[in-house]
Parts: C-alpha cells; sequence; structure tokens
C-alpha cells in the first residue's frame, strides 16, 4: 500500500545534504557560536527576500512575537485583537506582554482574521491588531491596516506560516509595522531546531528588538538599556536557513502544484476545500479541507495510509490555559466549528505525486464512507 506520512522532514534535508553539510562546516569551523557572519548573512538575505529594509533573528516565532510586542510598547492594560482560531502560541504572545487577547471571528471561507468584525471589538485599551496568515493563506492586510490607521493601532503580522506567500502580488514581510517569523523545523522555511526572526521597515522597531533579544543590550557591552531576555538566531541554524532560503520558492511551487492538484481531483461534494481569494497567493503551508464527520474521515484516511493532522482542535478561548478569560463555549462559533471539522492534508514539498494521488483516491473513499 502507498504510504503518505503527513511530513518527510528526512527527505527534505536529503535532497539539500551536500549544501547544508558545507554551511553547517562553515559555521562550526568559524570560531562564531554567537552572532557574527552567518547570522548576518541570513538576515540580509531574508530582508531582500522579503523586501524588508531589517532583519533581526530571534531564537523562535514565539520569541518574534513577544518581542515585537515589547518594542512596540504593548503590555499591561493593553488589548491586542486577533483571530480566535488562532495558534496557541499568538494568543501566548499577547498574554507574555502583559496584554489581553480580544478575540475576533476568522472568515469562514478564508479562516482568517475577518476584517469586517475588526471594528467593533476596538475599544479605548486597544493597542494592536496581530493577524496570522493562518495555513500560509495571506490575512488581508490592507483592510487590516485601513481599520488600524483609523483607530491608530499598530499592526503586527504572524507570518511563522506563510514564508514566501504573496498579498496582492507583492510577497509577505514589509506591509505592516513589524512581521514575525518561524523557523520551526516543519515550517516552509525550517532550521534544524528552533529558531525565528522579525522583518520591518522601521528601524527603531529593529533595534528595539535586537536589544530586548540581547539582555536589553543595546550598543555597549554589559550595560543594559531595558530589561531584556536571551533570544538570538543561532548561527548553524542560520547557516541551514540559508542554504534553504535558496530553494524555499521552488520548494513552495512544489506545494501550490500539490494545492493545484487537490483542488481539481478532490471531490468538492464531500470535502470543503480551500477557498482562495484573487489577491492571494497562499504558501500552502497547510492544505486544509473541512468534513462533518472529521474524527471518522482521518481514520479511515490512516487505514489506506494516508496521515493527516488536525490545525487545531481546541480554539484558544476553549483552552484549559486561558480558563481565567471565562469566554463560555458557544462564544466564538465560527471558530469552533472549524476546530471541529478541519483536517490538514499531507502537501509537504516531498509529497510525490504518486503519493497525491493516494490521497485523492483514500479521500474520495473515505469521504464517501464517512458522509
Ligand atoms: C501561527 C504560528 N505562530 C507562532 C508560532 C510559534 O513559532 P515557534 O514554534 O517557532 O515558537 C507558530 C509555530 O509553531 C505558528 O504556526
Amino acid at each position: 500500500m502507498t504510504e503518505v506520512p503527513f511530513l518527510d522532514l528526512r527527505a527534505a534535508y536529503d535532497e539539500l545534504a551536500p549544501e547544508i553539510e558545507f554551511a553547517v562546516h562553515r559555521a562550526v569551523s568559524s570560531g562564531w557560536y554567537i552572532g557574527g557572519p552567518e547570522v548576518e548573512a541570513f538576515e540580509s538575505a531574508f530582508a531582500d527576500y522579503c523586501g524588508a529594509n531589517h532583519c533581526v533573528g530571534v531564537a523562535n516565532g514565539l520569541d518574534a512575537l513577544h518581542l515585537s510586542l515589547l518594542a512596540l510598547g504593548i503590555g499591561a492594560g493593553d488589548e491586542v485583537i486577533l483571530a480566535s482560531n488562532s495558534y496557541i502560541a499568538t494568543v501566548l504572545a499577547v498574554t507574555m506582554a502583559g496584554a489581553t487577547p480580544v478575540f475576533v471571528e476568522p472568515d469562514p471561507a478564508t479562516y482568517n482574521l475577518d476584517p469586517a468584525r475588526i471594528s467593533e471589538a476596538v475599544t479605548s485599551r486597544t493597542k494592536g491588531i496581530l493577524p496570522t496568515h493562518l495555513y500560509g493563506q495571506p490575512a488581508d492586510i490592507d483592510e487590516i491596516r485601513a481599520i488600524a490607521r483609523e483607530h491608530d493601532l499598530r499592526v503586527i503580522e504572524d507570518a511563522a506560516q506563510a514564508h514566501g506567500a504573496r498579498y496582492k502580488g507583492r510577497r509577505l514581510g514589509a506591509h505592516s509595522d513589524v512581521i514575525c517569523w518561524s523557523f520551526y523545523p516543519t515550517k516552509n522555511l525550517g532550521a534544524f531546531g528552533d529558531a525565528g526572526a522579525i522583518t520591518t521597515n522601521d528601524s527603531a522597531i529593529a533595534r528595539q528588538i535586537r536589544t530586548l533579544g540581547n539582555y536589553g543590550t543595546a550598543s555597549k557591552r554589559y550595560v543594559s538599556e531595558v530589561r531584556g531576555v536571551n533570544s538570538r538566531l543561532d548561527p548553524v541554524q542560520a547557516a541551514v536557513l540559508g542554504v534553504k532560503l535558496k530553494h524555499l520558492d521552488a520548494w513552495n511551487r512544489r506545494r501550490a502544484e500539490a494545492a493545484a492538484f487537490y483542488r481539481s481531483h478532490l471531490p468538492s461534494g464531500l470535502v470543503e476545500l480551500p477557498h482562495v481569494p484573487d489577491w492571494a497567493e497562499p504558501a500552502w503551508h497547510l492544505f486544509v479541507i473541512r468534513h462533518p464527520d472529521r474524527e471518522m474521515l482521518m481514520t479511515r484516511l490512516l487505514e489506506r495510509g494516508v496521515q493527516t493532522l488536525v490545525h487545531y482542535p481546541v480554539p484558544p478561548h476553549l483552552q484549559r490555559a486561558y480558563a481565567d478569560l471565562s469566554i463560555p463555549p458557544g462564544s466564538f462559533p465560527v471558530a469552533e466549528d472549524l476546530a471541529a471539522t478541519v483536517l490538514s492534508l499531507p502537501i509537504g514539498p516531498h509529497v510525490s505525486r504518486e503519493q497525491q494521488m493516494h490521497v485523492v483516491e483514500a479521500l474520495q473513499e473515505s469521504a464517501t464512507a464517512a458522509a
């Protein structure tokens, strides 16, 4: 039977092994184990790729979000608007900063923060809007920024799943105040461990994030300007990322080809397929379908060798971690319905056409049986 793992990270390594080993050797033999030329080279290459003036490497995507909020002066007493179906890290960043998350339902077609619902959530305490480009689909940034301008709010984008995605023809990475990236190994641009970055056109924000990530030390060693943390991009990870960045567009094209194949071959009457607005070129980090009997579908697919995952089964307001927000079930029906019905199919750059065909066949059999 054809087996289709959800993601094959080993295949990604195998394809680039000689280049990666060369870069890792260069990094470990350089004598620079914190910061240095590998980090600088990657920051510069990723800023160029994003069309941004600055890139600051940090230790992971959660830190990128947290430090961005701190750098923008968002903290205790402030509110930040984000989608009610956000990944938990996005919410954690807000509460780590001491601010209060204010959930707004996503658009039920795109699964991204619904601009039409943002204004009614704005209060005198709102300081920022934090849209996620969920599953690699760009959120409607122009609409969100227009609302932010109207209410004098900052926009922090969570682009952890959207490396290389385009909004109205332009790559994500420089549209808003600050854009946050994760290079967690499963991401479209993934390191061999934890890593993250921010991109921005604002030199003061970039400087502040670099300071905050280096114990609050700016120009002078051992002189702390602010209470910072230790969150820096590791040079070995930067070397790996520099290699993988050169292949990102090609690997994203493979994802897009797989997405096009699924969209034209999957039974749209039996499962709900992703909707892509005209202005969006997704990075296809995940290919998410919906089905009312999701658990049954997952089991049947697994019986046919197809591994699937759920992103995500519990919306943030119903997580025990946020029980103190006292938001009862039923408060965010769009997010709750998504959590109950979404299912992610294998779409990594190393899923072969034969495997994609097997996914389609397995889904046709399973969805019919589950309907
Ligand atoms: C949307 C989103 N935001 C934030 C994060 C946090 O990134 P990291 O795992 O690098 O901390 C992730 C990934 O894990 C993510 O998918």
